[in-house]
């Protein structure tokens, strides 16, 4: 039997952790193939849709990364997000999953290894959580 390898979504904020995640292909950190990362200016510009239509459609979970509390190039871009995140750790919960699915951290650019680590441990709470239960029957479609 082949073991679950989850799928994880990591919405990166530009200026710190897509730098971080960068440089720790660089030092050659290697971290698991399940993470795949888009790349968005700030982790204040994530719509909440996006994390709940990939949670709907692909993704096991969402991590939400971005700079550390007074870092943010907007000002306050990932306390706005951190707001966001209660509710929609709130709306999952109504719809039955898991509030671990959806995960907030802050990662610099000169936080390679923290980065690593983090997504190691991301996936293997994943792998322990079991797949996004949403996803064992026919993928939701969403009307746009
Ligand atoms: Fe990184 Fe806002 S610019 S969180």
């Amino acid at each position: 039997m082949t073991e679950f390898e989850p799928k994880i979504l990591v919405l990166s904020c530009n200026w710190c952790t897509y730098a971080g995640s960068d440089l720790a292909g660089s030092l050659n950190y290697e971290y698991p193939t399940n993470v795949r990362i888009i790349r968005v200016m700030c982790s204040g510009r994530m719509d909440p849709a996006f994390i709940m239509k990939a949670l709907a459609t692909k993704a096991d979970a969402v991590v939400v990364s971005g700079c550390h509390p007074g870092d943010c190039h907007y000002q306050n871009g990932n306390f706005k997000h951190q707001r966001r995140m209660k509710i929609l750790k709130r709306m999952l919960s109504q719809l039955g999953l898991e509030p671990e699915r959806l995960q907030m951290f802050w990662i610099s650019a000169a936080e390679s290894k923290e980065f690593q680590e983090t997504m190691i441990k991301v996936v293997n709470d994943i792998k322990e959580l079991g797949p996004n239960p949403l996803l064992k029957t026919a993928p939701m479609v969403i009307v746009e």
